[in-house]
């Protein structure tokens, strides 16, 4: 029988985690052929709310689920974990400032990044979903020097599938017919949300959406802003931030890192950037890529116009902020050990 795979999920008492860890169960992530051990993490002020949850995850009498751990310990949430995802942190709250916010994430991201460096499987692929999730990756990856950087990935296949989601219903298409959106950049209102090469599958052949859509203005404006905006205007409507989505995003995500993107299509991911299209290495950025065998690569040679190349270029810069702020915080943060 195939070895199963243990996923870790921390802050799994959460609205995310609620709605992802029976996703993993179902076989969602990885296929439903393959077995997985659970491992949720959580605070002690959620860790009854987590035993109720992996009281849950037994009577759902899942086939594929072959052992849960629940626990507030960070090296024993994170022993032998072959995928984790950290949606685990520390919400902005009303009147907080972003330093604040930011401070407290390093702080988690520090510490859980030295237990997964220490705990964790070697070979070991992490993906990032707590904001600010490209920076939190970033200080993941500074802090687990020995796990490769190339497995340390942040979320942005929620923007990416807003996007995919907002052309399916302008057009009324299926949202399965379009593909090879982009999102470029930072999970944050500054990210760029690219059609330019995008297409859709019709009864006549593939074709482009800036084609379809023939509104040039509703592509650079509306569209660009609604994608942006999407998580707030989602905040507005359910008093609580994107969790099914988002749950389902991080499936996703994982799901065509590790068994592949489908021929001539791709998907957005934040990964390290390697200076590809001018971003600057040493931030996390989402890029698009194309995986196979369990490894992303950037799709190159994107043509990139004067007005993508400033939105390219906005997001970046606000990445390096968040680069030199985190780094502030790290600075005055105690020296424990
Ligand atoms: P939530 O507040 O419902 O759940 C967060 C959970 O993390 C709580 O149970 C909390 O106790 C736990 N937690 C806090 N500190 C922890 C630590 N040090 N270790 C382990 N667990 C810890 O929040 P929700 O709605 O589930 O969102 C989770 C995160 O995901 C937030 O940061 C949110 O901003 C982010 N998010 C990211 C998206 C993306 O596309 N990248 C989309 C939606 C949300």
């Amino acid at each position: 029988e195939t070895e199963p795979v243990t996923v870790l999920v921390t802050g799994a008492a959460g609205q995310i985690g609620y709605a992802l860890v029976p996703m993993i169960a179902r076989g969602v992530m990885l296929g439903p052929n393959q077995p997985v051990i659970l491992h949720m993490l959580d605070i002690e002020p959620a860790a009854d709310s987590l035993k109720g949850v992996k009281m849950e995850l037994i009577d759902a009498a899942f086939p594929l689920l072959r052992g849960v751990v629940a626990t507030t310990d960070v090296a024993e949430a994170c022993k032998g974990v072959n995928i984790a995802v950290m949606v685990g942190g520390f919400p902005r709250k009303e009147g907080m400032e972003r330093k604040d916010v930011m401070s407290k994430n390093v702080s988690i991201y520090k510490a859980q990044a030295s237990a997964l460096e220490q705990h964790a499987a070697s070979d070991c692929k992490v993906l990032v979903v707590a904001n600010p999730a490209n920076t939190n990756a970033l200080i993941l990856k500074e802090f687990a020097p020995s796990i490769p950087e190339k497995n340390i990935t942040c979320l942005t296949r929620l923007d990416h599938n807003r996007a995919l989601g907002q052309i399916s219903e302008r057009l009324s298409v299926h949202v399965s017919d379009v593909k090879n959106v982009i999102i470029w950049g930072n999970h944050s209102s500054t990210q760029y949300p690219d059609v330019n090469h995008a297409t859709i599958n019709t009864s006549s052949g593939q074709k482009p959406v800036k084609e379809l859509v023939a509104d040039d203005n509703w592509l650079n404006t509306e569209f660009i802003s609604t994608v942006q905006q999407r998580g707030a205007a989602i905040i507005k409507a359910r008093k609580l931030s994107s969790a099914l989505s988002a749950a389902s995003a991080a499936c996703d995500h994982i799901h065509d890192w590790v068994l592949g993107t489908p021929k001539g299509s791709w998907v957005s991911m934040g990964v390290y950037s390697d200076g590809s299209y001018g971003i600057q290495p040493g931030l996390i950025y989402s890029f698009p890529v194309t995986c196979e065998k369990g490894d992303w690569n950037i799709v190159q040679e994107l043509k990139i116009d004067e007005l993508c190349r400033e939105k390219m270029d906005k997001t970046a810069e606000e990445l390096i902020e968040e680069k030199t702020l985190a780094k502030s915080c790290l600075n005055s943060l105690p020296m424990f050990t």
